[in-house]
C-alpha cells in the first residue's frame, strides 16, 4: 500500500459543559501497513450524536469514544496518556460512519464495498474489530447517508423506543421532546402514521412551524419562550398525556409526569439537557408516578439488535418510499466542519439528523 497521509480529529482536553470548538482540533498521521485482518475504508459520511458527552456507568458498551470521562476503545494511534484512569488526548474519536473500503486484508470484505460501522471522525480508518463493521446493502434510491439516520441508528431508536418501549395505541396522546431532532421529529411520524394525537416541542420558531406544517404533528410549541412547562403542558393536553418520549430530561420530564394519565409510559431515550449541566437533573412526582401508575422506561438502542426488529426496515423504507414518513437531514461538508457540528447539537442548531459529509461517495 502506498503511504498514505490521514486528517483525523482530537479533542485537546476534557470536555464538561458545553463543547467548544476550541476544544477539538485537526491532526495528521502517516496510516501504518495494514495487518492481518485490517480493513482501510474512506469515511464518507459521520453520524454527529449527543452520546459522546454524558459519563456513563461501567455497564455502558465498550467501544463509544466519550468526551468527558473514560475514552474507551484502545487505539493504538496517537495515543498520549493524560491521565491515568480518565482522558486519552490525541486519540481518534470515534461514531456510526459510512464509507467505502479502500483496502482489505480481511476475507470478508473487498475494495470498493460500502461499509456502515464505528469509524473514525477522519479521512481515513482501519477497523481491526470487524464486529463493529457490516456490509450495507445499498439501495440505489436511497442516499447512503440515510443508513445514518431514517435507516440508521435514529430510525431504530425511535421505531424501537416508540412501538416496543411505549407500546402505543391508536388515538392515544403523544408527547415528544427534542421533537425536531433526529429521534424525535422520527418518533412523531410513527406516532401520526399510527393514528394517535401527537405533540412535539422544539427550541425555535422555526422547528415549530416545520413540525406542523410539513411532518403533520397536530400541535407543537418552543419550550424556550414558556416559563411554566408544567401549565404549558396542561394547556397542550387537557384530557393528559398517555405516552411522552423524553429526549431532553430534566424540568420537561417532571412537567410531563405531572400532566400523565393513569397507566401512562414514559421512555426515556435521552436526557440532553443534564449532559452539559448536571444541575438540571431533576426528580418527577414520585408520587404521581405511583398512584397514576405510570410506567417509567429507559432503553438502548442496541436493546433492538434482535430479529424481533426485523420489520423495522421494510416498514421504514415503505413509508419513505410512498412518500409517507419524511426525511429530516441536516449535512455539513468537510472533516473541520465536525467540531461546529458536535456543539451545534447542543445549541439546537440542527434540524433533523446531523451528519458530516467528509468525501464524495
Ligand atoms: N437510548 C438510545 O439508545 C439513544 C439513541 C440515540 C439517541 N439517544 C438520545 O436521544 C436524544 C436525541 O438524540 P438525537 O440524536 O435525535 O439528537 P437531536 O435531537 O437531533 O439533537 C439534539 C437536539 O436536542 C435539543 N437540545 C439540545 N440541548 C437541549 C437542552 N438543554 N434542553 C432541551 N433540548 C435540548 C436541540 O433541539 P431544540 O431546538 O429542540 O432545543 C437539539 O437539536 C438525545 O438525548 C440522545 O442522547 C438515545
Amino acid at each position: 500500500m502506498e503511504v498514505m497521509k490521514n486528517k483525523f480529529l482530537t479533542i485537546t482536553t476534557n470536555i464538561e459543559g458545553q463543547p467548544q470548538e476550541s476544544m477539538f482540533e485537526i491532526k495528521t498521521q502517516t496510516l501504518p501497513p495494514l495487518e492481518n485482518n485490517d480493513v482501510l475504508i474512506k469515511c464518507l459520511y459521520i453520524s454527529i450524536d449527543p452520546y459522546h458527552l454524558p459519563d456513563k456507568p461501567h455497564e455502558a458498551p465498550e467501544f463509544i469514544t466519550n468526551f468527558c470521562g473514560s475514552c474507551i476503545q484502545n487505539h493504538p494511534w496517537n495515543v498520549e496518556l493524560i491521565d491515568e484512569v480518565k482522558l486519552y488526548i490525541c486519540q481518534a474519536i470515534n461514531g456510526s460512519g459510512v464509507g467505502r473500503v479502500i483496502a482489505s486484508e480481511n476475507d470478508g470484505y473487498e475494495k470498493d464495498d460500502i461499509v456502515c460501522g464505528l469509524l473514525n471522525w477522519a479521512e481515513y480508518t482501519i477497523v481491526k474489530n470487524e464486529n463493529t463493521l457490516r456490509k450495507l446493502n445499498t439501495m440505489e434510491e436511497f442516499p447512503l447517508s440515510y443508513h445514518l439516520g431514517i435507516f440508521g441508528t435514529s430510525g431504530l431508536t425511535a421505531y424501537g423506543g416508540f412501538f416496543h418501549v411505549c407500546k402505543p395505541k391508536k388515538g392515544e396522546k403523544v408527547f415528544v421532546s427534542a421533537a425536531a431532532g433526529s429521534v424525535g421529529n422520527l418518533v412523531g411520524q410513527y406516532a401520526k402514521l399510527l393514528g394517535c394525537y401527537v405533540i412535539g416541542c422544539a427550541g425555535t420558531k422555526q422547528k415549530v412551524e416545520m413540525l406542523k406544517e410539513k411532518l403533520g404533528f397536530d400541535d407543537a410549541f418552543n419550550y424556550k419562550e414558556k416559563t411554566d412547562l408544567n401549565s404549558t403542558l396542561r394547556r397542550y393536553f387537557p384530557d393528559g398525556i398517555d405516552i411522552y418520549f423524553d429526549n431532553v430530561g430534566g424540568e420537561m420530564l417532571e412537567a410531563a409526569i405531572a400532566n400523565m394519565n393513569p397507566f401512562g409510559r414514559v421512555a426515556v431515550c435521552g436526557v440532553i439537557s443534564h449532559y452539559t449541566n448536571s444541575q438540571k437533573q431533576v426528580t418527577p412526582n414520585m408520587i404521581d408516578v405511583i398512584y397514576k401508575r405510570i410506567m417509567i422506561q429507559g432503553f438502548l438502542v442496541s436493546d433492538f439488535y434482535t430479529n424481533d426488529f426485523k420489520d423495522f426496515m421494510p416498514v421504514t423504507t415503505d413509508y419513505v418510499r410512498s412518500g409517507k414518513l419524511c426525511v429530516l437531514e441536516d449535512i455539513s461538508h468537510g472533516i473541520e466542519s465536525i467540531p461546529s457540528a458536535f456543539r451545534g447539537l447542543f445549541q439546537g442548531e440542527n434540524l433533523g439528523k446531523k451528519i458530516v459529509q467528509i468525501a464524495q461517495e
